[in-house]
């Protein structure tokens, strides 16, 4: 891989982060690169001008109108600028200026050139900022916007933050930059069959309630769900999120809807049956729950008690009924060890495109743990059978095998 004579537009936004960026310079240069920096007014108060513009060899640029007209490309640098760029990279990203970037405001060089990029081009943002700042709901309402939007956002390291407190929003260190750079200008962040593409993933147990403080439900941690939504994000699609009770965070960039029973989940998946190209079953969704839901608290009067269980509806099968060819429905089908042909015959009644077949040890694979031992059938009978993978590369191999669906089913 290499950098040697890629144009790398850098914007550069005013959060204490912009002190490693003259490192980030040095490191591109070393590897070749073509550097102009674009600044906002406010990143002038951490890194000088001069530093980055004797790193880079090139003048910076920040207003939109130069001080002097003395060449023809003044006129229209901020159209140049995102001609000439083969990726163009804000690092330290500001709340202030992603929320400029979503909302299509282009009041400096850097804003400005953010829309004159040519679509083609990637573009990389890192948000660098306080915790809080980086969770808040504005925030991450305008990256959602962005990774939709064909932006690759990377997310902030946990760690300590200037303010003194621990929490996730450190820019990641100039080398670890550097060769995010690297992979995204050689691979041209590889087109994903997945970019636009809109889908609906469930994710984590259910819970069937008994009585009020009572319910049934399993051990799954969702991890699998969650992963996979991560990874489609970055895709470029558009990923909505439903999930039963579980703790983790919401991946960037995903819509989620919380729920707690089948039938909730159920409502929530119908409503986005017409819109979604790809539905991806990762729920533990209770197949019965009770019959009657008690008011209030049971009380144990007696030695032995009976709940009567009733079916719930199956949202994924659900989704198959009704989908479109377009459309395709990807299931999991959690076994004893050795019982692939369930999933086989699972594939077939639910009319899926593809089914993941894994087991359940505790330890690599199955609820709670953070690996996975997945195999793939595919409704043409290919079959992938993938190594123990951690849950997140796990879903990369599986977004890679939905890929090659939507490619033979073209
Ligand atoms: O429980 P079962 O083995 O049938 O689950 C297979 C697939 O169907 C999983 O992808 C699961 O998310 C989905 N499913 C569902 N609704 C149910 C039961 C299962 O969506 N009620």
């Amino acid at each position: 891989m290499s950098l040697k004579d890629k144009n790398i537009l850098l914007g550069v936004c005013g959060g204490i982060a912009a002190y490693k960026i003259p490192t980030l310079i040095r490191l591109l240069k070393e590897r070749d690169a073509n550097v102009r920096v674009l600044m906002t007014q406010a990143a002038t108060r951490f890194v000088t001008e001069l530093t980055l513009s004797t790193l880079s060899q090139e003048p910076v640029w920040k207003d939109i109108f130069p001080d002097s007209v003395s060449a023809k490309e003044d006129w229209t640098r901020h159209i140049s600028m995102g001609e000439w760029a083969d990726v163009y990279v804000i690092a330290p990203a500001t709340a202030n200026t992603i929320a400029k970037l979503a909302a299509g405001m282009c009041d400096d060089m850097l804003t400005a050139s953010f829309i004159t990029l040519r679509p083609d081009k990637p573009n990389l943002i890192f948000p660098a900022m306080d915790g809080e700042m980086f969770a808040s709901p504005s925030v991450q309402r305008n990256l959602a916007w962005l990774s939709r939007n064909g932006c690759t956002v990377i997310n902030p390291e946990s760690g300590e933050l200037a303010s003194g407190k621990c929490g996730t929003g450190r820019m990641p260190e100039p080398e670890t930059i550097a060769a995010t750079i690297e992979t995204a200008v050689t691979e041209n962040l590889r087109r994903s069959k997945l970019q636009g593409k809109s889908l609906v993933i469930t994710a984590g147990p259910t819970r069937e309630k008994i009585d009020d403080v009572r319910f049934i439900s399993n051990y799954s941690s969702g991890k699998m769900g969650f992963a996979l939504a991560a990874a489609a994000v970055k895709r470029g699609a558009g990923v909505t999120l439903i999930a039963g009770p579980v703790h983790l965070p919401t991946p960037n960039g995903v819509d989620r809807i919380d729920v707690e029973s089948t039938e909730e989940m159920n409502r929530a998946a119908k409503e986005r049956y017409r819109s979604c190209d790809i539905f991806i079953g990762a729920a533990a969704v209770a197949d019965y729950r009770p019959a009657n839901h008690v008011a209030g608290k049971i009380k144990k009067n007696s030695n032995t008690m009976e709940i009567i269980l009733v079916r719930n509806p199956d949202v994924l099968a659900g989704f198959s009924k009704q989908k479109k060819t377009h459309q395709l429905a990807v299931g999991f089908s959690l076994e004893t060890a050795g019982n692939l042909d369930n999933a086989r015959e699972k594939l077939e009644q639910k009319e899926l495109d593809l089914v993941a077949y894994n087991t359940f040890d505790g330890i690599t694979s199955g609820f709670e743990v953070d690996t996975n031992i997945l195999t793939l059938i595919d409704k043409h009978s290919n079959v992938h059978e993938l190594p123990l993978l951690s849950k997140n590369e796990a879903a990369e191999q599986m977004l890679d095998v939905i890929e090659e669906l939507m490619s033979s089913d073209k």
